[in-house]
């Protein structure tokens, strides 16, 4: 534990379970106050309850929609009457087509299934930058009268998929796509005040990607050059970097967190 993110005020959405509860829990440790939401609302009350009894008096906890502007009105509106202001918002949350039923062709894909991706995935994250950005700016200008190089950072959770997609995925790979071309036009118009990256993990043990059979786990991982899924804090450390100044010439970029996935097949002959 160390001060990696001492004095910044941190919003990260869908962080009751999963990555996002291990990033606000990790920036907790480093120093950050942070507001989290989700749609969850018992398992996030328990994740703020763990971060307040290390870190009292650091964390907000609320529920927060990311398909409703007004849910990230208050989000933001939140951070700044808690904490002051805001210094870096993760844009977390996401949906895969588990509640639809799984994978399908593109033939068969629900338009429910195809808009219920986008909303969340995409939209949400649209949403969140728009709802962030006057009090992103605000904090940052403040700041500036003392650092004058100091940013603002927004992090976008892409996917593996909006690198190399499978079948069966097109409207979470399009969702996740989406967000690589959000982040790139965030970055130009945000800077120099604000950096914007995209985050490309996958798979990760999570309850996204909870199998029936373990053999599926395993028919996931065999051509990875790691064989093996990756675990909610290997995320979180590479959000945690991005979120701090630590990656201060970091912008409009991607980075991936993913086993070697999109990189190269592993053939065993
Ligand atoms: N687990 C993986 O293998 C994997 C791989 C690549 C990318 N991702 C991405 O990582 C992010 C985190 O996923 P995870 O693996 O922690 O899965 P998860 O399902 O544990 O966490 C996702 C969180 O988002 C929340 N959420 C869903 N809809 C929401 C909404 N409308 N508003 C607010 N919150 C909402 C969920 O309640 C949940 O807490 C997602 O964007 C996901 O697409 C995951």
């Amino acid at each position: 534990m160390s001060d990696r993110l001492s004095g910044k005020i941190v919003l990260l959405s869908g962080a009751a379970r999963g990555q996002g509860a291990a990033e606000a829990e990790l920036f907790a440790d480093e120093g950050a106050r942070v507001v989290i939401g989700d749609v969850l609302e018992t398992e996030l009350a328990a994740t703020a309850a763990r971060i307040e009894a290390r870190h009292p008096g650091r964390v907000e906890a609320l529920r927060l929609d990311v398909t409703s502007p007004d849910d990230w009105r208050a989000a933001v509106a939140a951070a700044e009457a808690r904490f002051g202001g805001l210094h870096v918002l993760v844009n977390n949350a996401g949906i895969t087509n588990q509640r639809f039923g799984g994978l399908q062709p593109i033939e068969s894909l629900p338009l429910e299934a195809w808009n219920a991706l986008l909303a969340v995935n995409l939209t949400g994250s649209f949403l969140g930058i728009q709802a962030a950005i006057p009090l992103l700016r605000r904090t940052i200008e403040r700041a500036r009268a003392k650092d004058p190089h100091a940013t603002g950072s927004i992090v976008n959770i892409s996917s593996a998929q909006a690198i190399l997609p499978s079948a069966g995925q097109a409207n979470y790979a399009a969702s996740k796509w989406g967000q690589r071309g959000l982040t790139r036009v965030a970055a130009a118009e945000l800077g120099p005040l604000v950096r914007v990256n995209s985050v490309h993990p996958g798979p990760i043990d999570t309850a996204m990607v909870q199998v029936s059979d373990p053999s599926q786990l395993d028919s996931l991982v065999a051509d990875m050059p790691l064989r093996r899924i990756g675990t909610p804090e290997e995320v979180a450390r590479l959000v945690l970097f991005l979120a701090s100044d630590e990656s201060s010439f970091c912008t409009g970029s991607e980075f991936l967190v993913e086993g070697g996935r999109t990189a190269a097949t592993v053939t065993r002959g």
